[in-house]
Parts: structure tokens; C-alpha cells; sequence
């Protein structure tokens, strides 16, 4: 089986309400003859606005984290069933923000898709190694570290989608090449396939993030491992996000 090819908009700590509005009237056109799915991931205060806006078309959306308890004395935290209720489809887990300025952990990252997955919402999981990792030569341990650790207790990945993203890449304008984004995604598939098996495996979808945007999206989309983008700044301007939407074909 083939997987899914998904471009995701990460939209970060950014649009009020008003502005959520405009962009999403800006991208639906975009996103109509999409051959990918399109999936925006809004801050919580912008859900419901970007449910009601997008349920008869085909973007889904995402909301940015959520919390692994089903309630209680959590203050500030949105539980997956919150999610869920709201009509979010999609929750981004352990995205580098997240581990780097939050105390997100591999521990942690797990019990989020667990959690996440058995409330019936489908888990963007976040990857990816630092400049410092990646200049030690150890990407590979970081990342199969990562994937093992997040997928935990996971039977079946049919409502997972990894997002490989080298921190270094992230908001930096410093992509990673074709190649160098291509050859992380395949052993992200190896290492899944070790798990899953070969079936699972070459189902799965693996995104790349990290400074994708309307200029390099054709390149890396165009590799055999890379089955679509979690796109951060690019993705707040419509043309851009639509012209990434469109170099995503099947
Ligand atoms: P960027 O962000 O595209 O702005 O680098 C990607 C992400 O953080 O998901």
C-alpha cells in the first residue's frame, strides 16, 4: 500500500481569530483540487473557527499538543477528548518547540499518542535531530530513539504520520537537501519496519519539515521516502502553501 501524501501547515503561536478567518478563505481555493490531503494546525483558540470553515471542503484540522490525562487538576492544558469534541481530527505531538521550550520528552511524547490514538484523533509524531547531533553523527540514534520511544504501546499506525524534522532546519531558512531529508525518512521507514513489518512500513506516511517552502517543496517532495510536508512559516501565506499544496502529487 501506498501512503497518504499529507501537507500539513504548522501554524505556530500566530492569527487571531480574524486572521484565522482570512487565511483559511485564502487556502480553501488552494486546496480544492488538491491530490494530497491538507491539514492546518491552528492554535486551540482558533479550532472551532477553522472546523466550521473547512467541514465541507477537504482540509482537515490539526490542533498543536494536547495533554495524555482524560482530565483533572492540569491547569492550561486541552485534553484529547477536548480535541476530539471541538472537531479537530489531527494533533501534532512533540513537535522540537515543544521538547526545546516546554519539557516535552520521549516519555511524555509517548503518553500523548497513546492517548491520542485512543480517542480516535490521528497523531502528526515530530522527529528529529539538533545541529550538535547531527554533527556528532549520531542522527540515526536520535531519531530510531524517538520513533521507538513515541510509538510504545501503538498496535496499529494507521493514524500515524511522522514528521521528520532536523531542528537545525526549523525556521532557520537552512533546508536540509533532497537527499539529506530522503535518506532520514527511509531509515525512519526501516527502523518502523523492524516493528511493523513491511506492509506497515511502506504505508506509513513520513513528512519532512524544516524551512519547506514554495521554492524547495518540489524537490523533496519529489523523493520516494517523503510523502508530504509539515510546513511552519510558509505556511501562514496562502499563495506559498498553495503552491507547496500543489507540487504534492500522488
Ligand atoms: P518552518 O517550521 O517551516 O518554519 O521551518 C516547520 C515546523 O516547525 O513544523
Amino acid at each position: 500500500m501506498k501512503p497518504r501524501k499529507i501537507i500539513a501547515g504548522n501554524w505556530k503561536m500566530n492569527n487571531t481569530r480574524a486572521q484565522t478567518r482570512e487565511l483559511i478563505e485564502n487556502i480553501i481555493p488552494k486546496a480544492e483540487n488538491a491530490a494530497c490531503e491538507v491539514v492546518i494546525c491552528v492554535p486551540f483558540t482558533d479550532l472551532e473557527t477553522a472546523v466550521n470553515l473547512t467541514h465541507t471542503g477537504n482540509i482537515r484540522v490539526a490542533a498543536q499538543n494536547c495533554h495524555f490525562e482524560k482530565s483533572g487538576a492540569f491547569t492550561g492544558e486541552i485534553s484529547v477528548d477536548m480535541l476530539k469534541e471541538i472537531g479537530a481530527e489531527y494533533v501534532v505531538i512533540g513537535h522540537s518547540e515543544r521538547r526545546q521550550y516546554f519539557g516535552e520528552t520521549d516519555v511524555t511524547v509517548n503518553k500523548k499518542v497513546v492517548a491520542a490514538l485512543e480517542s480516535g484523533l490521528s497523531v502528526i509524531v515530530c522527529v528529529g535531530e539538533t545541529l550538535d547531533e547531527r554533527e556528532q553523527g549520531i542522527t540515526r540514534e536520535v531519531v530510531a530513539r524517538q520513533v521507538k520511544i513515541a510509538l510504545i504501546g501503538v498496535k496499529s499506525l494507521e493514524n500515524t504520520v511522522i514528521a521528520y524534522e532536523p531542528v537545525w532546519a526549523i525556521g532557520t531558512g537552512k533546508t536540509a537537501t533532497d537527499d539529506q531529508a530522503n535518506e532520514v525518512c527511509a531509515f525512519i521507514r526501516e527502523t518502523v519496519k523492524d516493528i511493523y513489518g513491511e506492509s506497515a512500513a511502506s504505508g506509513l506516511t513520513i513528512q519532512y519539515g524544516g524551512s519547506m517552502n514554495a521554492k524547495n517543496a518540489a524537490g523533496l517532495l519529489a523523493q520516494p521516502d517523503i510523502n508530504g510536508g509539515l510546513i511552519g512559516g510558509a505556511s501562514l501565506k496562502a499563495e506559498d502553501f498553495g503552491v507547496i499544496i500543489a507540487a504534492c502529487t500522488l
